[in-house]
């Protein structure tokens, strides 16, 4: 089974590339001449998620998914959520974003957070759309190299250690995208039996 997936994040697609068997191929928008920035305007996951599909689905005509992902802190009233990427602004760095939230954290005793994912699925004219959630707690400074986003400063809940000090296969088994992924991978496998 060959699909798409609507991002041009490269650690996006390395993790969902890890997560996914074999038998799927993975087609990347490069891959079907889609170079533009698609855009992500929604105020949910979802809707940012549909989006992106959406746009592949109607200027490339190809099934295909994507994933959107906030970061939800309580003490924040659950922002950045959908913002996450924008966090510190328009055109921002990764690290810009996390010394923003060590910023507005300082001090602060509640530290629990959550990451959420929302994938949306386009697949012969219909959609489907798979969740995971991955809590935990955002630490006082960063730690760790590897991942991207948030990772150096988000604990997952039960580890002494952040997003950015594990393997990619330590991340994916608990991770928000981990466990989204792993719904439409067990959906894909039911669908393709069923064709
Ligand atoms: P997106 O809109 O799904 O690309 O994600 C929004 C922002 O959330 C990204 O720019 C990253 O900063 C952050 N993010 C998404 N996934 C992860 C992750 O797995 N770890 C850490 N940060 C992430």
């Amino acid at each position: 089974m060959k699909i798409v997936i609507a991002t041009n994040n490269k650690n996006k697609f390395q993790e969902i590339r890890e997560l996914l068997p074999d038998s799927i191929e993975l087609v990347t928008l490069s891959d079907i001449g889609c170079l533009e920035d698609i855009p992500e305007t929604a105020d949910t996951l979802e809707g940012n998620a549909a989006q992106k599909t959406a746009f592949v689905l109607d200027n490339y005509a190809y099934d295909c998914f994507a994933d959107d992902t906030g970061l939800e802190v309580d003490a924040l009233n659950g922002a950045p959520g959908v913002y996450s990427a924008r966090y510190a602004g328009e055109k921002v760095t990764y690290d810009d974003n996390v010394n923003k939230m060590l910023k507005e954290m300082k001090g602060k005793e509640d530290r629990c957070a959550q990451f959420r994912t929302v994938i949306s699925l386009k697949i012969d004219g219909m959609e489907y759309f798979f969740e995971g959630s991955c809590e935990g707690e955002i630490t006082e400074e960063k730690h760790g190299e590897g991942g991207f986003g948030y990772d150096p400063i988000f604990k997952p809940k039960g580890y002494d250690i952040t997003f950015s000090e594990m393997s990619l296969d330590e991340k994916g088994k608990i991770s928000h995208r981990g466990l989204a992924v792993a719904k439409l991978v067990e959906f894909l496998e039911e669908y393709s039996e069923a064709m």
